[in-house]
């Protein structure tokens, strides 16, 4: 029997078992942000039971919270750990869509209007029936950074979120009732940071603070959203996950999965002139040091990576000095990074 322990009055149930490992893989990807997690599963178990709503999408999900912690990622790795690729969703970049003329690229235009031909619209049930995949029949949406997009985009969204349709410009009709569809959004997320600054040094050795300002900071978001968005579209949002500056901890692992992707691409692109990678405890420290943002996030990280191992590893590529089944090793002394060789 599945089992549910309540994490408190008024609180969504804790998932206690996760039949088809679903969490736990998206756990593996998606890193500190396991509110997203639990938030996230059972609207898939609810679609995959065949208990979802009709003539609804299997969810609305608004993702809140400060840039580089994971909103954009949260989607990529559900659509990895649903249909095998990150690639396998819709994804309308609102920014696109700033101008009022702009929003009708997502449904085309009407017949005998200029254009007609030309504008294929983005939303077509070709689009989102190919990217649910054998594994799944769910097809993920993601409309990100909302806030950006002309006010249509909402009036337009209005009608996908409350009946699962949109009426395209040839006036043919588009079902989103197997879609599951994010929203992201950076509203709020100057105020939410000056709120809860990330953990670091010494307090990072601590256990993490209880989610007690969770509730906090999304009142903080939710608040924004209010003032940005009519209430008829903030009542059709089914949950709001709150993302949390990313902490030492979770920054660690995520330079892991830097490293490790990075292991990848030279095992994967240069074959037989492949070699191994190694990072020192002091060369690992200095990529914290210099990559955990809280104004940043993530990004900042791979940025300080990129800059100070990558860039500089490809170049002894470039000027052929790295022989083949050698070990490439980053260390750090006095705040210096230095590149050694082992044969
Ligand atoms: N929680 C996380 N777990 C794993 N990787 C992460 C996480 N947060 C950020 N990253 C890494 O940082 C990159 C940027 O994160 P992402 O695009 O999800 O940020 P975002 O929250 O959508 O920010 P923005 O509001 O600027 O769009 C990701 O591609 C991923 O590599
Ligand atoms: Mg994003």
């Amino acid at each position: 029997m599945r089992t549910y322990t309540l994490s408190g009055r008024g609180r969504r149930p804790r998932l206690a078992e996760d039949p088809d490992g679903l969490a736990v893989r998206l756990g593996e990807l998606l890193v500190g942000q396991s509110e997203a997690i639990d938030t996230i599963i059972p609207y898939i178990q609810m679609q995959q039971a065949g208990l979802a709503p009709e003539g609804r999408p299997v969810g609305v999900i608004l993702l809140l919270g400060p840039t580089g912690t994971g909103k954009t990622r949260t989607v990529e790795a559900l659509a990895e750990v649903l249909h095998g690729s990150g690639k396998n969703l819709l994804r309308v970049d609102c920014g696109e869509f700033q101008m009022e003329h702009e929003v009708a690229k997502l449904i085309g235009a009407p017949p005998g209007y200029l254009g007609h031909r030309e504008t294929q619209p983005m939303l077509t049930q070709a689009k989102i029936n190919g990217v649910a995949s054998d594994s799944s029949d769910i097809s993920l949406i993601l409309f990100d950074e909302i806030e950006k997009a002309a006010a249509s985009m909402a009036r337009l969204l209005l009608g996908i979120l409350d009946k699962a349709t949109l009426r395209l410009g040839d006036n043919s009709n588009v079902n989103f009732e197997r879609t599951l569809i994010f929203l992201t959004s950076n509203l709020g997320a100057k105020a939410m940071q000056r709120v809860s600054r990330p953990d670091f040094g010494f307090e990072a050795m601590l256990p993490p603070k209880e989610t007690k300002d969770t509730g906090r900071l999304q009142g903080i978001g939710m608040a924004a959203v209010r003032q940005k968005f009519s209430p008829e579209f903030v009542n059709r949002i089914d949950s709001v996950i709150t993302y949390r500056p990313l902490d030492r901890a979770a920054c660690e692992v995520i330079l892991d999965q830097i490293l490790a992707n990075f292991a990848r691409l030279i095992h994967n692109r240069l074959g037989l002139r492949a070699f191994r990678l190694q990072c020192t405890p002091a060369g690992r420290d200095q990529l914290l040091e210099l990559g955990i943002s809280a104004d940043y996030g993530a990004r900042e990280l791979k940025r300080t990576v990129q800059r100070n191992f990558i860039q500089p590893v490809a170049a002894l590529v470039a000027q052929g000095q790295i022989p083949p089944h050698s070990t490439v090793i980053l260390d750090a002394r006095g705040g210096e990074f230095s590149i050694l060789l082992r044969q």
